[in-house]
């Protein structure tokens, strides 16, 4: 879990490339219902699980152009982003609540935030020694829980791929992992899965995760 290798993650190197951030604000989720599907999945998923954020600190882990600050925002949170790419931060980094960081090695103190957030971060982590260690440091600082997507291995986007159906991204692509290695990834480090939350799997393969962290203050 030390291994220096894994302190720097090589997961945002194609989001560092020249304007990314604003091909990311302007055109990946162009569409009203595209654009909120991710706030209202993580919001159904806490409130599902209980949480309130209405006061509550967010860290947003790979926050990229700050997409889901409004929202929770409007929820009631107070929202801080973290992403290493100092193109998807974009003019936000002038921002004291957005820092450029790295997700294997947040700089913050343990419980510093009540939640944290990891939206379309996970599925980039193709190592599972990548991801445990994301899985720890998301959870050292977080005094709750942390809430996550991820890609889950068993939908149909992904059955699709097994049989060639649907083109495979090969091995620098993204990854789909089954529920229980993501729930053992944070299990490692004390977390909970605590609730899922996925649209019918026939239709996406990106799924919310709860994880509660066990023993909180
Ligand atoms: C698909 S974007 C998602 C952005 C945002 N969470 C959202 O849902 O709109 C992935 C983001 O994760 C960031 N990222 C990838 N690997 C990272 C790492 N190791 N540390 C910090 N940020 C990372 C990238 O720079 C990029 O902004």
């Amino acid at each position: 879990m030390n291994d220096p290798r894994l302190l720097s993650l090589d997961s945002s190197a194609k989001w560092r490339v020249p304007g990314r951030g604003s091909w990311y604000a302007d055109a990946r989720f162009a569409t009203a219902a595209h654009a909120t599907r991710d706030p209202r999945a993580l919001a159904a998923l806490l409130r599902g699980a209980g949480i309130a954020l209405a006061g509550a600190s967010v860290l947003d882990v790979g926050c990229g152009t700050g997409r889901l600050r409004a929202p929770l925002h409007e929820l009631g949170a107070v929202w801080h982003g973290l992403d290493a790419s100092r193109e998807m931060l974009g003019s936000g980094a002038a921002d004291p609540r957005r820092v450029q960081g790295e997700l294997a090695a947040l700089p913050f103190a343990d419980s510093a935030f009540d939640l944290v957030v990891c939206c379309r971060v996970l599925h980039h982590l193709r190592d599972p020694h990548q991801l445990e260690r994301a899985a720890s440091e998301l959870l050292r600082v977080a005094r709750l829980g942390v809430a996550c997507s991820f890609w889950d291995s068993a939908s149909w986007p992904q059955l699709r791929r097994r049989l060639g159906l649907k083109r495979d991204e090969g091995p620098a692509g993204r990854v789909a992992r089954p529920r229980a290695e993501l729930a053992r990834a944070f299990a490692l480090s004390g977390g909970r899965v605590a609730r899922f939350r996925a649209r019918p799997r026939w239709l996406d393969q990106q799924t919310f995760a709860w994880i509660e962290k066990e023993h909180h203050a």
